[in-house]
C-alpha cells in the first residue's frame, strides 16, 4: 500500500493521543508522538535548559537520537534505545516541553528526527505543527480543539482514574498557560493547518471523534 501520514494537532489535553492511537490500530501503522519527543529531550537536559546556551545545546542534541517501532498502541518511541516512560507524563514536565519548544535549534533538531521518520513509515503524527510545518504534504491534516474548561475536565478524569490527586482549577491555569506559550510562540506555533479538518470535540464522545477521523481518511 501506498505510503501516508495523517498528522493530528492540536492543544493540551484534546484527546490526540487517544485518537492518534486508535486511527493507527485501524491503519495498521506507527503513531509517533511528537509532544513525548518535546518532553523526553526537556526531561533529559532539566529544568534550567531553555537557558543554556547554543553551544551546549548542540552538543547536548548531538547525543540524541530517537527510534520509532511497532504499529498503533502498540508503537514505541525510544530515546537513544530507551523506551520513553511514564516519568515524562507530568502538567509539569509538560511545561518544561513548551519552554524548550520555544527554542530554534531543538525545534530543528526535532524536525530533522520527524522528518526521517516520516520517510521511512506512514505514520500518524500529533503534535502542535505537524500539518504546518513538519509534514506540509501530508495526506490527511485534522485539528482537534476543545475548551479549556472541558480539556481540563478530562486530565482530572484521568489523573482520578489513575489514583493520582488533582485540582481541576490548578490544570485549567496550567493548560491555559502552556496554550498561550505555544499559539504566541515565535516559530512553529500552535494553528491548524489551512488544508486541515478543523474537530471541535468538546460535545463529542471519543466513538464520535474516531468515526469522523475514520470518515475524514477514508474521503
Ligand atoms: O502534546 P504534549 O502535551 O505531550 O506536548 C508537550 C509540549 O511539547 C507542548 O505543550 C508543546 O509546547 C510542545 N510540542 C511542540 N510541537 C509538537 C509537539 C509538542 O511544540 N509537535
Amino acid at each position: 500500500m501506498a505510503k501516508r501520514i495523517v498528522t493530528i494537532d492540536g492543544p493540551a489535553g484534546v484527546g490526540k493521543s487517544t485518537m492518534a492511537k486508535q486511527l493507527a490500530r485501524e491503519l495498521a501503522i506507527p503513531y509517533l508522538d511528537t509532544g513525548a519527543m518535546f518532553r523526553a529531550i526537556a526531561w533529559k537536559l532539566g529544568e534550567g535548559s531553555w537557558e543554556w546556551d547554543e553551544a551546549r545545546l548542540d552538543e547536548a542534541l548531538a547525543s540524541f537520537d530517537f527510534s520509532l517501532s511497532g504499529v498503533g498502541e502498540d508503537s514505541v518511541l525510544a530515546l537513544n534505545g530507551v523506551p520513553i516512560g511514564a516519568e515524562i507524563r507530568t502538567e509539569e514536565v509538560g511545561m518544561w516541553a513548551s519552554n524548550v519548544a520555544t527554542l530554534p535549534v531543538i525545534r530543528s533538531f526535532l524536525k530533522t528526527a520527524q522528518q526521517s521518520l516520516g520517510e521511512r513509515f506512514s505514520l500518524v503524527a500529533e503534535g502542535r505543527d505537524m500539518g504546518t510545518v513538519i509534514f506540509p504534504d501530508a495526506t490527511h491534516k485534522f485539528f482537534l480543539d476543545a475548551t479549556v474548561e472541558e480539556r481540563a475536565r478530562r486530565r482530572y478524569r484521568q489523573l482520578q482514574e489513575m489514583g493520582k490527586d488533582a485540582d481541576l482549577e490548578l490544570l485549567k491555569e496550567q493548560i491555559a498557560k502552556r496554550d498561550d506559550q505555544d499559539r504566541n510562540r515565535a516559530v512553529a506555533p500552535l494553528k491548524a493547518a489551512d488544508d486541515a479538518v478543523t474537530i471541535d470535540t468538546t460535545t463529542l464522545t471519543i466513538p464520535d471523534v474516531f468515526q469522523a477521523l475514520v470518515d475524514g481518511v477514508q474521503r
